[in-house]
């Protein structure tokens, strides 16, 4: 069968929006395609305003994950959940309990690990009820996705620098840094040790503080980043910040970050590359966090016997040479980097295995 782009694009395999008069719970989980295994991705928390938005969140964040899970060479399909947060700062354990449960009706099409909102802690608990949940951090194993994640930004990022300055070395490349998170600051503490020079941002004030004293970092308001002349601009808060308005105008010659769904639209995507600036797309360069939850789950499995190093390794290492297959061919195409970005993936999903993306 052949997919088309537009085939594929926004048609999930299954939704389901649940509720739970009891605890209070409403939560969404979006399975995008299971093509190349179970669907795999992250279960966030969040305050949006209504179920729609968090539906269409959720329906948005797990087509990225079919993409980003394909082009990591990991064998999972892509899915995402998203739970609507009260205004309690973490889940209460009735929650988490409910959450564990729908996961288990859900038999293992979808399985999950922390996102925004949701931590070691939580899943831990979930997954004294549900088997479905990993990013435990026990024994040895993945355990917190996020300093991963940002290890392959970092990689990504230095790769579309030297695609775009011809530089290898990042001492006095100006990065200005949205969203000083768990991804944000590790990203930051690399950036730091590499000599990057930093201007960062956050809602969070005293993280700003934290990066000032830690990287010797500016802090910027969170409103007046996207006007900071800057090398490259990395994304680590949420995703849709590169409206196209901002990307008309953003003054960088880069845009690489940890967020999810960076661009608000594809057309976004086509305007930065029509300015010559160089987006390295998200989920392209933000895997290696599910990489190395992947590699949680397969050791569970019968006849798994790849040692973490050198199986979690490859794949993280393998997002620089990735990048640049991306950014040259689209170069030589005149087009945005997210669309070959999409059709590198869709490709590897036709196949039906992800293991096409280590030779492609
Ligand atoms: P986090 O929740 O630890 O950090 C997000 C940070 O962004 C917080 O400090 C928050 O205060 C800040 N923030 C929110 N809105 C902001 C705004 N408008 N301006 C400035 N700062 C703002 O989340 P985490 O785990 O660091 O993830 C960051 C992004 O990376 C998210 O989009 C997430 O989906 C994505 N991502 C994370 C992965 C992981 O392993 N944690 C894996 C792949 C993607």
């Amino acid at each position: 069968m052949d997919m088309g782009m537009e085939d594929f694009h926004g048609k999930h395999e299954r939704v389901e929006i649940y509720r739970d008069e009891r605890s209070g719970l409403v939560a969404i989980v979006a399975i995008h395609s299971t093509r190349l295994g179970p669907a795999a991705g992250g279960c966030r928390r969040w305050q949006y305003s209504d179920v729609h938005a968090a539906r269409l969140d959720a329906l948005r964040l797990s087509e990225g994950m079919t993409y980003k899970n394909a082009l990591a060479a990991i064998p999972f399909g892509g899915g995402k959940s998203v739970i609507m947060a009260d205004g309690d700062p973490r889940p209460c354990a009735g929650q988490l309990y409910q959450f564990a449960t729908w996961l288990n009706e859900l038999e293992g099409d979808y399985l999950t690990a922390e996102d925004v909102g949701m931590g070691t802690v939580e899943m831990r608990t979930m997954a004294a009820i549900s088997p479905h949940v990993f990013g435990l951090g026990l024994d040895g194993a993945g355990g917190d996705p996020s300093p991963h994640t940002a290890y392959g930004v970092f990689l990504g990022l230095k790769a579309a620098v030297r695609h775009k300055l011809g530089v290898d070395d990042l001492r006095g490349v100006r990065v200005a840094v949205q969203g000083l998170g768990a991804v944000g600051m590790s990203l930051c503490e690399l950036l730091a040790a590499s000599g990057a020079d930093l201007r960062v941002t956050d809602i969070d004030m005293q993280r700003v503080v934290q990066a000032q004293q830690r990287f010797s970092a500016s802090g910027v308001a969170p409103d007046m980043l996207l006007n900071e002349p800057a090398d490259v601009f990395a994304p680590c808060a949420l995703g849709g910040v590169v409206t196209e308005d901002v990307a008309h105008n953003l003054d960088v010659s880069v845009v690489a970050g940890a967020a999810n769904n960076q661009l608000a639209t594809p057309a976004a995507g086509e305007i930065l590359a029509g300015r010559g600036v160089v987006y390295a797309p998200d989920f392209v360069i933000n895997a290696a966090g599910v990489i190395s939850v992947a590699y949680e789950i397969l050791s569970q499995r019968e006849h798994f016997a790849h040692a973490r190093e050198c199986w979690v390794g490859k794949r993280i290492h393998g997002i620089s040479a990735r990048l640049h297959d991306i950014l040259t061919t689209a170069d030589a195409r005149a087009c945005s980097t997210e669309r070959v970005a999409r059709q590198m993936a869709l490709k590897i999903v036709e196949s039906g295995s992800a293991d096409s993306a280590i030779a492609a």
